[in-house]
């Protein structure tokens, strides 16, 4: 049985890995983390990523074998403060992987189509392909996934990752990335608000819905290591749409949904980048890779599982 601890366990991907895996792994076999305190949580630390210290003693006196680094400032958000951006994204990834170093753990972290730049192939973005990023937030991916696969070869460090698409979910928020739209969509069409888009009607961006996130990383993280040939930063892809795509999708159950554009000039440049959508094929041969939520069953989910938490 792993001993897990997941750092940034209070965000959008963190607050309902935190559940998955306990479902799976028992409850005090998962340690949440968070920089921020969750008061009465059981198996809850608070501490800083970026306090090396922290995070050793956090494995140290919990007997930790697997960690899932997911703290990061996304796309947006990272160019506003690039400085900051590369401090935290690459400072926590270095403390996962230093710590994983010495107490022999295994690592996850979440790499993303931000890893991908201009020159990137757009449709069916290739796993080995150019990877010219231009945004500070895409640097750290492909650093990161660099690094990780470094720590591996250098000390044996078992660290894996996967491209992530925008992620779409109905319980915490993400915040500050340029994919966010695709789930604050959701919340206007739900409270009956006029919904004002950042990014043009038709940029194509790969997106993911949280149960195949989920998915993926139990997937690879159980995956066995002797069929990981790229072990870092695998495409993930599930579905590809563009604003007005969803848009029409959400108004199959909610007709009235109002959208305008207003557009912003660094969410437009940054997925401008992007890929349409990524080939997954390597993922899928390598620890079997086959998510289950395409658009229309997303949506329909969102539009129950949201409409039910905001009612
Ligand atoms: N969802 C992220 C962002 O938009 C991409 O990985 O920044």
């Amino acid at each position: 049985m792993k001993k897990i601890l997941i750092i940034g366990a209070g965000g959008q991907i963190g607050s309902e890995l935190t559940t998955h895996l306990r479902s799976i792994y028992g409850q005090h076999n998962v340690l949440a983390a968070d920089i921020h305190s969750t008061p009465g949580e059981e198996d809850f630390v608070q501490l800083d990523a970026l306090d090396a210290a922290a995070v050793a003693q956090a494995v140290r006196e919990n007997g930790i074998d697997t960690i899932f680094n997911l703290v990061a400032l996304l796309s947006a958000k990272g160019e506003a403060n690039p400085q900051l951006a590369w401090r935290v994204n690459m400072g926590a990834l270095m403390n996962a992987l230093e710590v994983a170093r010495e107490y022999n753990c295994s690592v996850f972290t979440p790499s993303s189509i931000g890893a991908f730049g201009p020159d990137a192939p757009k449709d069916l973005t290739p796993q080995d392909t150019p990877m010219h990023p231009t945004t500070i937030y895409g640097v750290c991916k492909v650093a990161g996934e660099l690094l990780s696969n470094y720590y591996f070869q250098r000390f044996g460090v078992d660290a894996r990752s996967v491209r992530l698409p925008g992620v779409i979910s109905s319980q915490a928020l993400p915040g500050g990335g340029t994919t966010d739209y695709a789930v604050e969509i959701f919340y206007a069409a739900l409270r009956g608000e006029r919904f004002v888009c950042p990014v043009p009607h038709d940029r194509f961006m790969d997106m993911i819905y949280m149960p195949d996130v989920l998915q993926a990383m139990v997937q690879l993280m159980e995956a066995n290591p002797e069929r990981l040939v790229h072990r870092n930063g695998y495409n993930v892809a599930a579905m590809s749409f563009s604003p007005e795509i969803i848009a029409a999708e959400i108004k199959k159950h909610i007709p009235g949904l109002e959208m305008v554009y207003e557009i912003d000039p660094v969410k437009d440049a940054i997925s401008a980048g992007w890929p349409n959508l990524m080939d997954d094929s390597v993922a899928r041969a390598e620890w079997g890779w086959n998510p289950q939520w395409g658009l229309a069953e997303m949506t329909a989910d969102m539009i129950e599982t949201l409409g039910r938490r905001l009612r």
